[in-house]
């Protein structure tokens, strides 16, 4: 309950920063889920969303925001998505909704990235309080998780019902514990050159501009 409450205490903050902007590209999750609500509030504001995630498009649309697709926008002013964990550099690991691969492509043309987070997930080393998920296309799973074995990692295949959970992009996930996340940038591009790998959601390369961190009582900027 008190999450929840900080959630939306911290979508209500960042719609400050979404005022008077073209298209935004718009992450997935709870968090963003009640950004979206306040969205519907300014909605005459913005042009429209582009979404991050099929849920995401669905509670755009139910809104009445115009959703459009990434490919009628040439690059995005602002980008506006939660994160798993982020450190005080403004890197993140993303994807606990699964949602990663769309989320770094969107995040790959805004100009400007903002976390919006609850302090929790503020942590000093990556990977201790979540796994680090990856997409996966799904004949490479195994050969996948030999090689993140490796590494050093303990992959695990994510599991919905006692199947393989299916991504928006009818892929599968793996989730790795146990890695070392010290150099994340040469992390996130040795993960991404495994064959068969769609996305690690390891966010070093293109990371977070700006970071709203959510307290008990009040918002506080980190970036
Ligand atoms: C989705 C994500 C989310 O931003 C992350 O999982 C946080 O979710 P929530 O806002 O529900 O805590 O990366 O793929």
């Amino acid at each position: 309950m008190e999450t929840e409450k900080i959630k939306k205490m911290i979508a209500n903050y960042a719609i400050n920063y979404i005022l008077n902007n073209d298209y935004i590209g718009i992450g997935s999750g709870s968090t963003i889920n009640f950004l979206i609500d306040e969205l519907k509030k300014i909605s005459y504001s913005i042009k429209g969303a582009v979404a991050s995630s099929r849920a995401t498009a669905k509670k755009l649309y139910k809104n009445g925001i115009n959703v459009i697709e990434l490919n009628q926008v040439y690059h995005l002013p602002l980008y506006i998505d939660s994160a798993d964990e982020i450190n005080e550099n403004g890197i993140m690991i993303k994807g606990g909704k699964g949602a990663l691969t769309r989320e770094k492509i969107i995040a790959s043309v805004s100009e400007k990235i903002i976390c919006i987070a609850e302090e929790s997930k503020l942590v000093k080393y990556l990977g201790n309080t979540c796994p680090l998920p990856i997409e996966v296309i799904p004949m490479a799973s195994s050969s996948i998780s030999r090689k993140l074995i490796k590494l050093g990692g303990n992959p695990n295949l994510r599991l919905k019902n006692g199947k393989p959970f299916i991504t928006d992009n009818f892929c599968f996930i793996v989730d790795v514990t146990g890695l070392k996340i010290i150099n994340p940038i040469y992390l996130e591009k040795t993960i991404n050159q495994i064959p068969g790998v769609v996305t690690v959601g390891l966010f070093a390369i293109r990371k977070a501009d700006i970071c709203l961190l959510g307290l008990r009582n009040n918002v506080k900027k980190l970036l």
